[in-house]
Formats: structure tokens, C-alpha cells, sequence
């Protein structure tokens, strides 16, 4: 493993970093001086007014914690006084009616009971199996002899737990909770949107299960979105149609019984491998939520609501995620390219149509792309075929784009986009979207690498986001487990939490915060309002963490972890961690 010295060159390098990639080719060549970071053209500053937030002497991420270095260590290592609790690994139970948690979390938000920042319901998604471990002891009791799809489907999809910190500061998981139950391959879902009833997806207004629910988000209307990514598998394997899934579906925490607020598939996002959502409101009160497609050669689209949202209609605003557009973002013109199920089929059926590339990849044929989209095509057929109507359009295909995260104090947008090897992106880059007059509801947008995977920044394949109050990005990564510690990444040790201030002097610089046990990559990181807890899930460890008494197998596992010393965003913490219930 590597030492200081490298912390060292990654800092001097981002320093040339900073004044963009032109200056910096022009260095390395021995071309001339480097420009001042001012002359650059159209970078962030100019929309940002930290100066009159009145950031904290601590704002800087290594004022309140020590960096850790890269490790292979098979433990979730983090700095010094810091420690965490695991508050549910797959197999537990997590309710009185014996229901269990399931295989590899990943996304987790955590809806505080009463404003309370130390008891909540923590959505954690579950997002794939590995048929190693459909042990029956991992079943709950009434699921066990069942055949292994049966398995399969139980342990995906996602969970609502109780969690609580207890008087001695340990944070657990409540089991006697009303509200925790699980949300699986056998849940049955509203389908909403341009697609329901529509031929496109067999007439159906239902649909059976999710899984492969990857990140997601939380609405306005305080309900959890969660993004059902590589579906395909499981759809073939349980023989149902894969049109009911490469969804985003929807989901009341709070709703015990799912009956009230049904869980719904929500087609107006489009359908694809979909990562996660984010939501902002636009200047006209309508809202945008921003979405990327994580596959090779993918794109990054925005919904947009017809309607306006309305504080006071609560969860009823739920209607505007069935009415709105969809758009997909053209990188190369920096603009947003609205789906229109008219134009796409003009083009397809145009006499001079040729399949693009990226399409042709995918073994698209103008032929089938024409049967795809009819003369006639509705939105049902743009909504159910996104990616292609996407590329046909002028969509950019992009590097695999994960997260997209708003950040609060300037609305710009930042996409994780984690790599592709096809053409050399090895370790990934963090783009930044400025959109025209920071409004999300914009049709032009400006961009830029807000920083570079790889050895210089000591980070590589950036996946989940998530902002602190300090508009420091955290960033977890995502290795493939066939390639940590070997060769080109070696020096990344095992997959990791890193912090990169979006202003100041560090601007873009990666600190480490956190490096996960053997095998695993980090995921689902989620801060209580107060920024004294931060949940992250650890998907996939392959040894034997989290190693509590009794555990026989490595276990995905979501943890809390604790040491932070919070922030002034905590008005009044209701704490009602010790009510006991
Ligand atoms: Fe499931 Fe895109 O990671
Ligand atoms: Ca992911
Ligand atoms: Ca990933």
C-alpha cells in the first residue's frame, strides 16, 4: 500500500486539476504557464454565495475527522473516534410476525418518528441474491421448504426497520415496530403513469414484485422512491414480463399495511436500469427529478411535473409523478431533448434512418426499432423503451451514470458516473450539471468534471451520493470485487466512503472516511437531520464480516455509524430514542 507521498502528489495534481484540463495538457507538455483558476471560462463560482452562508470554521471535511488511508483491512475502518453499530444484517428478524431482512442492502433513508434524529423507520433496499446463501435459516419460518425462486424473490426488494439509539448511545433495531415489514418479489403494485393498461405492458394495471432495487429517493411528500436497475434476471427466471419491471416504484414507510397508499410503479419515469432519484423544485413551483440509466453507453434524463406541488396536499402529490415529461440530456449541446413519442417515430420511419451506434451494440435493427415504435407510437412505447427513444433522440450515452445528487446550496447536479472500460473510463469521473439560471425546470445546462477518478484523486468508480450541511459530496465506491486490490487499482484497497468539499480551497479534493471489509462495496450512505448518525450499508462482504456472535457467513449489513458531532440544522431533537416501547 501506498503512504503519505501519495496524498501528496494527488493534492499537487488536483491543484493543476483545478485550472482545467486544457492548462493542464498544456503542463505536461511544457507548453507554458499555467492559467489562474479565475480565467477560467464558465466554472461554478459564479453561482456561489457561501460567503454569506457563514460556514463553520470546521467546514472542511479533515476539521472534523482524520483522513484514513487506503487499507485492505477486512473491517469497516474509520477514523479515529468513530465507531459503528449494525443495526440489521440479512437473516435477522425484523418483526413480530417473524419477517426477515434481506440479501445485499443498498439504499437506505431514514424517516424520523415525531422529528426525532434518534428513532425512525430506515428504508433499506435489498437489491440482488446470491444463490450461495438461500440458506433456510435466513428464511422466515413460514417461507421455509419453498422452492429457491420463492427465495429469491423474498430476500429483494426492500425492508422498513424501527431503529432507535438507546440510552447507552448503542443505535438497534426495534422488532416489536407496527410499521416494519418487508417489500418484496411478491408485493403487488399499482402500475400509474402513460403505461398502465397499455398493450405495452399486457393490459396490466398491476404488477407482481420488485427487485433489484438499487438507490432511489426520498419525495417531497416524505415517501420513499426506490429504482428497480438490472430487473432482467429475475423477471426471466420467476417467467413474469419484463415489462412490469425497470421501474421506479414508490412506497409510504409509514403506511403499515400498504393499504392507504398503495405501492405503485411509477411509468411517467421511464423504464430502464434505473439507480436512484433526486427531486428539486423548479422556479414555477412544478418539480424536476433527475435519474440516471447505470449500463454501459447509458444516459441521464430529468422529469418534469405538469402540475405544481402543494405542501399542504401531502402524499396526494404523489398524482404529479403520473403527469409530466420526460427529457434526456443531449451533453454535446447541453440541452434537455423532451421524449416525444411523435418524433421518435418520424425518425424511425424516416427512409434515411440508420441505427445508432449505441443501438446497433444492443442488436437494434432499423427493422426492430420500427417495430418498437410504430407510426403510431404513444408515450406507453417511449416509456417502456426509454433508453432506445433516448439514443434515437440525441440523447448523450454516458459512463454509466449512478447517482445524481442536487446539491442544496447551488443546484447544480452531480452525477456519479462510475465508469466504462469499453473505452477506457477505468476509474470514473464526478460530472456537475449547472442548469440555465439554476432553475431545474431549464431547457440549456452547463457542465463540467467536477473531479476524476484514479490514483491522483484516490478514488475510483464513485457510486452513491449524498450531501452534509456543509455541502461536502460524499461518495461511495463501487470495484468490481474481481479487480480489488489487483493491478491498475491496487492502490485503492478495498472499496471506500470518501468526502470532496464543492467549495473552498479542497474544492474536488477526495479525503477518505471509510474503507469496507473485503469483497464488499459501500453503499445506501443516508445522514439523520442532525448529522450525528450517518447509515451506510455494506453490500456483499466475502469473508466473515460483521463477525457478531453466532454469524457463520459473511453478511450484507446496514450499519449506523456514530462519533459525528452534528450540525445547527437539529431544531429541537425530540429525542425519544428511550421511550421504550
Ligand atoms: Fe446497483 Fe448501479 O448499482
Ligand atoms: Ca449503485
Ligand atoms: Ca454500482
Amino acid at each position: 500500500m501506498e503512504n503519505k507521498n501519495m496524498n501528496m502528489n494527488r493534492r499537487k495534481f488536483l491543484g493543476y486539476l483545478g485550472t482545467g484540463t486544457a492548462a493542464l495538457a498544456a503542463a505536461s507538455a511544457g507548453l507554458g504557464t499555467l492559467a489562474p483558476v479565475a480565467s477560467a471560462a464558465h466554472t461554478a463560482d459564479h453561482l456561489r454565495e457561501f460567503d454569506n452562508l457563514k460556514l463553520s470554521p470546521q467546514a472542511k471535511p479533515h476539521a472534523f475527522f482524520k483522513p484514513i488511508m487506503p487499507t485492505m483491512e477486512d473491517e469497516l475502518v474509520l477514523p479515529d473516534g468513530f465507531s459503528y453499530d449494525v443495526l440489521a444484517a440479512y437473516g435477522d428478524v425484523i418483526n413480530e410476525k417473524g419477517d426477515t431482512f434481506g440479501f445485499n442492502c443498498d439504499f437506505t433513508v431514514f424517516f424520523p418518528i415525531d422529528g426525532s434524529n434518534e428513532r425512525g423507520l430506515l428504508w433499506v433496499n435489498l437489491e440482488y441474491i446470491n444463490d450461495d446463501y438461500m440458506k433456510e435459516q435466513y428464511m422466515p419460518s413460514f417461507m421455509q421448504n419453498t422452492p429457491i425462486d420463492t427465495k429469491r424473490r423474498y430476500h429483494q426488494g426492500g425492508a422498513v426497520i424501527e431503529v432507535f439509539k438507546d440510552s447507552k448511545g448503542t443505535w438497534k433495531m426495534d422488532t416489536s415496530s407496527k410499521y416494519a415489514r418487508r417489500i418484496n418479489g411478491f408485493t403487488e403494485f399499482d402500475i400509474v403513469g402513460p403505461a398502465k393498461g397499455s398493450s405495452l405492458v399486457g393490459g396490466a394495471t398491476k404488477a407482481i414484485g420488485t427487485w433489484a432495487n438499487c438507490s432511489g429517493g426520498m419525495t417531497l411528500w416524505n415517501t420513499l422512491l426506490s429504482c428497480e436497475e438490472n430487473f432482467e434476471t429475475q423477471a426471466r427466471r420467476s417467467n413474469l414480463p419484463s415489462e412490469h419491471y425497470g421501474w421506479v416504484i414508490e412506497v409510504d414507510p409509514f403506511d403499515e399495511n400498504d393499504e392507504k397508499f398503495k405501492p405503485r410503479k411509477h411509468t411517467a419515469l421511464g423504464r430502464f436500469n434505473h439507480e436512484n432519484t433526486c427531486m428539486g423544485i423548479t422556479k414555477s413551483g412544478r418539480f424536476a427529478v433527475y435519474m440516471g440509466d447505470d449500463k454501459q453507453n447509458a444516459c441521464v434524463y430529468k422529469y418534469i411535473s405538469s402540475g405544481k406541488f402543494d405542501p399542504a396536499k401531502g402524499k396526494a402529490n404523489s398524482k404529479l409523478l403520473e403527469d409530466g415529461t420526460l427529457y434526456v440530456a443531449n451533453l454535446g449541446a447541453g440541452r434537455w431533448v423532451k421524449l416525444d413519442a411523435a418524433e421518435v417515430a418520424k425518425r424511425v420511419h424516416a427512409s434515411n434512418f440508420s441505427v445508432p451506434s449505441v443501438l446497433k451494440m444492443r442488436d437494434q435493427t432499423v427493422q426492430s426499432l420500427r417495430e418498437m415504435f410504430p407510426a403510431n407510437a404513444t408515450q406507453a412505447h417511449v416509456m417502456v423503451n426509454t433508453h432506445e427513444a433516448a439514443i434515437i433522440l440525441g440523447g448523450t450515452p454516458t459512463d454509466r451514470p449512478e447517482d445524481l445528487e442536487i446539491n442544496p446550496f447551488d443546484n447544480s447536479i452531480f452525477i456519479a458516473h462510475t465508469n466504462n472500460a469499453v473505452h477506457g473510463n477505468i476509474h470514473g469521473h464526478i460530472t456537475r450539471i449547472f442548469e440555465k439560471e439554476d432553475d431545474f425546470e431549464s431547457m440549456e445546462f452547463m457542465f463540467e468534471i467536477f473531479a476524476a477518478g484514479g490514483r491522483q484523486s484516490g478514488f475510483s468508480a464513485p457510486d452513491n451520493l449524498t450531501f452534509d450541511s456543509n455541502a461536502n459530496l460524499w461518495v461511495v465506491t463501487d470495484m468490481s470485487e474481481s479487480n480489488i486490490g489487483k493491478g491498475v487499482y491496487e492502490w485503492h484497497g478495498n472499496n471506500g466512503l470518501f468526502v470532496l468539499p464543492t467549495h473552498g480551497q479542497n474544492e474536488g479534493e477526495a479525503f477518505q472516511f471509510a474503507s469496507g471489509p473485503q469483497g464488499c462495496e459501500l453503499t445506501g450512505p443516508w445522514f439523520t437531520a442532525d448529522e450525528k448518525a450517518l447509515f451506510l450499508a455494506v453490500q456483499h462482504p466475502t469473508t466473515n464480516w460483521p463477525r457478531r456472535k453466532g454469524d457463520v457467513d459473511p453478511l450484507p449489513a446496514v450499519v449506523a455509524i456514530k462519533g459525528f458531532k452534528g450540525n445547527n440544522l437539529d431544531k429541537g431533537n425530540k429525542s425519544n430514542g428511550n421511550k421504550g416501547k
